[in-house]
């Protein structure tokens, strides 16, 4: 279906941009939004007021844990206070609200997320900032490539991003992969293209939850918790060819 991705802008303060592709699914027992993006803001460090069906941008930063911090405060990433010009990596989305989407970055064609930090921080928005803790994503040991990120907004304004622990449940269905932490999969970096077989990109699995701004309901997260216990990988396994091609362009 929608496929979309927009680089970032050039006053952003953060420099690198790396691959990204969105890839949105409509599932058949979702409502589907019938109003076209309403949203005229595209820069993730603006703020939007959004409402079903609008796109919405937002911005994943790669650094290390602590290149997010001034001091002992989380600063957002489009703060300029923070080094992040110099060190970090950047991705921008403009997923639809309301839909499941699942958002891929390719590490097998150049961009490692060990060497930019190995941590991300997902963000949006200049006055009404929001962003969500660093989590872990590889180091020289451990790659972690799943996972789940709810936008929560009040109406229609980005309030928090949450990212959701996927448990180790998962973690049997192959060899390779090892429980860190007792809540998240992971694989051996080693097993990891280039080093190994495994194509580890990050793949995010994105909800939304909330109100928009004529306070409808937003409930596709109601909907990822419930399909959680089945895979929703299959569902987007034949977009693989579409993602790569895409990146092909970035590199
Ligand atoms: C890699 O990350 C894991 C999980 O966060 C941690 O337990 C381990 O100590 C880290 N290893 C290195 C070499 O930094
Ligand atoms: C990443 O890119 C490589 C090379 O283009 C491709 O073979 C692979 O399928 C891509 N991985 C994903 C998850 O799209």
């Amino acid at each position: 279906m929608a496929a979309s991705s927009s680089s970032a802008p050039s006053h952003s303060p953060l420099l690198l941009v790396v691959a990204v592709a969105v890839a949105a699914v409509a599932l058949a027992a979702l409502p589907l939004a019938a109003a076209g993006d309403g949203n005229g803001v595209y820069d993730p460090c603006s703020d939007a007021r959004i409402q079903r069906g609008d796109g919405f941008s937002f911005g994943i930063a790669f650094a290390s844990a602590a290149a997010f911090y001034s001091g002992s405060v989380q600063l957002s990433p489009c703060d300029r206070r923070l080094g992040l010009p110099s060190s970090g990596q950047l991705a921008v989305f403009r997923p639809k609200v309301d839909e499941i989407s699942l958002l891929t970055i390719n590490t097998t064609t150049g961009f490692n997320p060990a060497s930019a930090g190995g941590y991300m921080v997902a963000f949006a928005g200049r006055k009404y900032a929001a962003r969500s803790i660093p989590t872990f994503v590889s180091n020289s040991s451990f790659t972690v490539s799943s996972f789940t990120l709810v936008l929560e907004f009040n109406k229609g304004r980005l309030q928090n991003l949450h990212w959701k622990k996927d448990g180790c449940g998962a973690c049997s269905k192959s060899s390779s992969l090892v429980c860190i932490g007792k809540q998240t999969c992971a694989f051996r970096t080693q097993s990891c293209k280039s080093q190994g077989p495994v194509d580890c990109s990050i793949g995010i699995q994105l909800a939304f939850s909330g109100t928009d701004k004529h306070e409808s309901v937003l409930n596709s997260w109601y909907e990822v918790s419930n399909l959680r216990q089945y895979s929703l990988y299959g569902l987007y396994s034949n977009l693989k060819d579409t993602l790569s091609g895409q990146f092909n362009k970035f590199f």
